[in-house]
């Protein structure tokens, strides 16, 4: 049986409903979404999938009543980012990041860079934190079109100060696009208060739902803003060749992935009853556990924050003399244990973090792990690294 300890890269197990409801659209639902004659079963892909637009609109928009028009599905954060990055930004345009982002964010800025688009990559401390000073400060000197911010480091868990900084961008009038990829479904996060003008989600992580689903949440005016960058069918204004600027069709084209929608509505209501304070806590709980037995090894090195405050418990970590590549396959190969060694396909933040080019072995517990996946994983690195277990 496996000891899961990779939920930063995808939770799992999912909650039974969420396969059930991606098994249910397939072998009984199954309609395309408007591409049908109005058949009960076609409306019912309609309903199911302005059903979970509306739950993302709520959730992400600060209040029930949220747009749903305003919700885009796309196949996960990195499309929602290439979506919105290479709609919005031109030549000439200025944008400002961290270096904590993911490549999910950092690739298509380094693309639009060579197109003209200029880019200015705030450096954060060594846990990853962005300055507020120095935000403030490059604001107060240069004007720019678009901050691209992630939440919380899927390397080291370390959570921006989203409020301050979305104050600082509102302050100067800049559009704030967030990542929310290691921290949808498990903090809070009210675009409408913060002014975001686009939240960037994935529906595998912590929204609980099936890979290959995540979408943008826009600000209206923003979305008016930004020019599709996918074309094609939509089922709606058949008779024009060009593609419709109403949304949600604006930025969606082609078949949708309708299992995934309905995987991912299920998963929303199994959240919403489940409730986030209590997966934050027990996540925190276990995140806790992990960290202080990790602190009893010798030879360990701990990348971003010392303690759980501030943080997911995602937890990097690399082991005097010890290759985290080796580490990662000795794990799986005496007990099963799942984690991620390496880059995790970011780069600046682990230069930022001091962990580059070696990377890191991360170790992140999710919602479904017990006391004992923990242990396991404590004894057996002990094991590996010739500690006496404790
Ligand atoms: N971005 C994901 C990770 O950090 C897949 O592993």
């Amino acid at each position: 049986m496996a000891v899961y300890l990779n939920n930063a890269a995808t939770t799992w197990p999912k909650p039974e409903p969420v396969a059930r409801a991606v098994y249910d659209f397939m072998t009984r639902a199954g309609a395309n979404l408007a591409r049908g004659a109005a058949a009960k079963r076609d409306i019912g892909t309609m309903d199911m999938v302005m059903s979970c637009r509306e739950k993302i609109a709520s959730l992400f928009g600060g209040h029930e009543n949220a747009d749903p028009r305003y919700v885009t599905f796309a196949s996960n954060v990195t499309e929602a980012l290439n979506i919105v990055l290479k709609g919005f930004l031109k030549p000439g345009m200025r944008v400002l990041t961290t270096s904590m982002e993911h490549n999910a964010s950092m690739r298509p800025l380094r693309r639009l860079e060579s197109q003209g688009v200029v880019v200015t990559v705030l450096e954060c401390d060594p846990e990853g934190i962005l300055s507020l000073e120095d935000l403030r400060g490059t604001l107060e000197n240069d004007r720019y079109d678009m901050m691209v911010l992630t939440h919380a480091s899927n390397v080291c868990g370390t959570v921006q100060d989203l409020e301050g900084i979305a104050g600082v961008c509102s302050g100067y009038g800049l559009n704030l696009v967030l990542d929310s990829a290691q921290t949808a479904g498990i903090l809070p996060i009210d675009m409408t208060a913060l002014n975001l003008a686009a939240l960037c989600f994935t529906g595998h992580k912590g929204l609980m739902g099936p890979q290959g689903i995540g979408g943008v949440v826009w600000r209206p005016d923003f979305a008016e803003e930004t020019a599709c960058f996918v074309e094609g069918g939509t089922g709606s204004y058949s008779h024009l060749e060009f593609h419709p600027d109403k949304l949600p069709d604006k930025f969606e084209a082609g078949t949708p992935n309708l299992p995934g929608i309905a995987g991912l509505g299920s998963a929303l209501d199994w959240l919403a009853d489940e409730g986030m304070d209590a997966i934050r806590k027990r996540e925190h709980e276990l995140g806790q556990r992990l960290l202080n037995g990790l602190g009893t090894l010798p030879g360990l090195r701990l990348a971003g924050k010392r303690t759980m405050d501030g943080r997911l418990p995602v937890i990097a970590v690399n082991f005097e003399g010890a290759d985290n590549g080796i580490l990662a396959s000795e794990l799986v190969d005496r007990a099963g244990i799942e984690t991620r060694p390496g880059l995790h396909c970011a780069p600046t933040a682990h230069r930022t973090l001091g962990t580059f080019p070696q990377g890191a072995l991360r170790l992140s517990p999710g919602y479904f792990n017990t006391e004992a996946d923990i242990d396991v994983c404590l004894g057996t690195l002990a094991e590996i690294l010739k500690i006496p277990a404790k």
